[in-house]
């Protein structure tokens, strides 16, 4: 072996080791330079093969040509490899736009909200009008306009949270948004028990005819079970004309009730007492959880019946004391439990489930 032959061995070593290590263009190119330029290891080598002897010219000559032969093919693989790895890269970061978008995670009213929403459309479409009212409220409306005085039994069925601060009573006494000026701006300050106060409050400020619907949130201090909250919703109607019957009130709660729960669902009004009407009534639905004898059924408790609302004619007291005349107008009036209609229309046997806040429960709707 010839001197030159070890040299390009070493070269061709060398190179290939140098070449496995150039990580991107500027790295190969330099390397081609380096070893295949016109400057370059293997260049030199090739150009001093012209001053070897003849025996040893040929033989220098053809392994040169192969070794710079290897070297090429390294660098076009090299090349290539990079190329490839590149482009793999590339690949992963893309943004494929053929992938199937991430669902949407909608939102949904809560069922309370839905059913306001079909109670008051019913009512809409039978011409009454909807308002709504303070839930923050002054003794005086709540009760007292009402005719339901201090100490009388009716307050122990209504008992709710009382505010003891007389700056909020007197605040809210001179800003009520409906109402005019209460009864007395002492008055004491409650969480509402019902939305009836709004009776008194849309007469203060309306002239008969009047229909309205009442939606608002209502707050007692109660016991809870399957049918009973702290806090429930009401919607109260009130209808004041001349000429307004028992016979009204019947005709427009029967309809109600064909339009929301189908005409199959059998209606009763039986006889009730509320302070502010007379004749009162009390009006339910049959039972949709049990035959109706089932004495441990949670929701009818073995009578066959659920309660919805209380109703009657307008006391004509309430009527004389707006300054209306009790001989020429009459009206009737309602309070419906939201959430009773909601178990009915939804099929729910424990009412405190709709504000227990379980997604598990409410997705259902
Ligand atoms: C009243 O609140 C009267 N203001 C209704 C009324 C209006 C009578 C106009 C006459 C004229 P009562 O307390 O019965 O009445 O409640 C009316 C309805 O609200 C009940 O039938 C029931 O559906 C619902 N309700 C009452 N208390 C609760 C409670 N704790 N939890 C859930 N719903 C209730």
């Amino acid at each position: 072996m010839s001197e030159t032959t070890d040299r390009l061995a070493s070269i061709e070593r060398d190179a290939l080791v140098a070449l496995a290590a150039a990580e991107d263009d500027a790295g190969i190119e330099g390397w081609r330079t380096r070893v295949l330029g016109r400057s370059g290891e293997l260049t030199s080598v090739l150009r001093g093969i012209g001053g070897l002897a003849a025996e040893e010219r040929k033989a220098v000559g053809a392994e040169a040509n192969r070794v710079k032969a290897v070297l090429e093919a390294a660098l076009e693989g090299r090349r290539e490899g990079l190329r490839r790895a590149a482009l793999a890269s590339a690949e992963a970061d893309a943004l494929d736009v053929t992938l199937p978008g991430r669902p949407l995670r909608r939102g949904r009213l809560h069922p309370i909200t839905q059913v306001r929403r079909r109670i008051l459309d019913v009512f809409e479409r039978l011409g009454f009008q909807v308002i709504e009212g303070p839930e923050v409220e002054l003794d005086a409306y709540n009760f007292g306009a009402l005719r339901i005085p201090e100490h009388h039994p009716a307050r122990d069925m209504w008992d709710t949270f009382w505010f003891e601060d007389d700056r909020v009573a007197s605040a809210a006494a001179a800003g009520t948004s409906e109402g005019g000026a209460p009864s007395s701006a002492r008055s004491p300050l409650l969480l509402r028990t019902h939305t009836s106060p709004m009776q008194v409050r849309f007469m203060e400020q309306h002239e008969p005819p009047i229909r309205v619907a009442v939606p608002g949130k209502c707050y007692r201090y109660e016991a809870t079970d399957a049918t009973h909250e702290w806090m429930l919703e009401q919607v109260e109607l009130l209808a004041i004309d001349e000429g307004i019957s028992m016979a009204n009130l019947k005709g427009t709660l029967q309809e109600w009730a064909r339009q929301m729960f189908g005409p199959s669902r059998r209606v009763m009004l039986r006889n009730s007492y509320f302070p502010f009407v007379e004749p009162g009534v009390e009006v339910a639905v049959d039972c949709f959880q049990c035959p109706g004898d089932d004495p441990s059924c949670a929701v009818c408790r073995g009578s066959g019946w659920l309660e919805l609302m209380g109703a009657g004619m307008v006391h004509p007291e309430i009527i004389a004391a707006q300054g209306y005349d009790p001989e020429r107008y009459t009206g009737f009036a309602a309070g419906m439990g939201v959430e009773r209609v909601a178990m009915v229309l939804l099929g729910v046997s424990d009412i405190r489930d709709f504000h227990a806040n379980d997604p598990r429960f409410l997705e259902q709707f």
